[in-house]
């Protein structure tokens, strides 16, 4: 595993990096064991995920923890969830300090239990000056709900004279959005074999290289993410340019 590592171009990582953790649930089942047991063994990929990503000097981390559809799962597994974030934030708190890793979410908190949200706030305020990495979770997130947030906002701003029409550009979208104080994410990885979006930062992947894998989400270990990052590395990101003009850094 190290030798994989150290094939990595420590100047070349995304520095935004974005994940859909997929297939908890066809985990468990695999071992005939219930869904939750597959969110708890999840747990254990969040952090390897998080200390490969620091190790490699990503500085952008932005997981998919639950999608705004989630809420129609099954109660006890939504309150199931709920508490595993709850335990792992507060398991977590001193590792996340001790690495300098900052914590943010995006999505509506509000529709969390009170008691995550006061634990969220806690761990978010306590970790507010780390800067070595960018942790955000998404939770009760869909980019559709984020996008039409930001077209109410911006209208508001219209209507009350604060901006014109004609200084809507994407620069001002970008700042509207739940990430405006994240860069647009480089590299998107979903697991477990699914090949879509599910309404995951849709503005913000425009340009982001996607890899998709069959593993797991529980299987997803610091050697996945390290083969991951290999491929990404091996991609050529054009913007829309051509491959000569990338050649010649034009
Ligand atoms: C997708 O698997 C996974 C989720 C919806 C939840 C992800 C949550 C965790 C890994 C635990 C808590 C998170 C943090 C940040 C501590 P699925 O249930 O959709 O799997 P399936 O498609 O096989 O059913």
């Amino acid at each position: 595993m190290e030798n994989l590592k150290a094939q990595i171009l420590k100047n070349k990582v995304p520095t935004h990096l974005a994940i859909i953790m997929d297939g908890n649930g066809r985990w468990a089942k695999q071992k005939n064991e219930p869904r939750i047991f597959g969110h708890k063994n999840g747990v254990n990929s969040v952090r390897e995920v998080i200390e490969a990503s620091g190790d490699l000097g990503i500085k952008y981390l932005t997981l998919y923890a639950f999608s705004t559809e989630n809420w129609n799962r099954p109660k006890l597994e939504v309150k199931t969830l709920m508490s595993l974030l709850v335990s792992s934030l507060k398991k977590e708190l001193k590792s996340l300090q001790e690495n300098n890793i900052k914590l943010g979410t995006i999505g509506n908190l509000n529709d969390l239990p009170k008691s995550a949200q006061k634990e969220l706030k806690e761990v978010k305020e306590k970790t507010k000056n780390n800067t070595a990495l960018t942790l955000t979770i998404a939770l009760s997130y869909g980019a559709r709900d984020e996008i039409v947030n930001v077209i109410k906002n911006i209208s508001k701003k219209v209507v009350n004279n604060q901006l014109a029409i004609e200084e809507i550009n994407e620069n001002i979208i970008n700042n509207h959005l739940y990430t405006f104080s994240l860069p647009d994410v480089d590299f998107l990885i979903r697991t477990s074999g699914e090949q879509r979006i599910s309404n995951f930062l849709l503005w913000q992947i425009a340009y982001a290289e996607l890899y998709f894998t069959n593993t797991l989400w529980p299987d997803f270990k610091k050697e996945n993410l390290y083969n991951a990052v290999l491929e990404y590395q091996n991609r050529e990101r054009r913007f829309g340019k051509t491959s000569e003009q990338i050649e010649k850094n034009q």
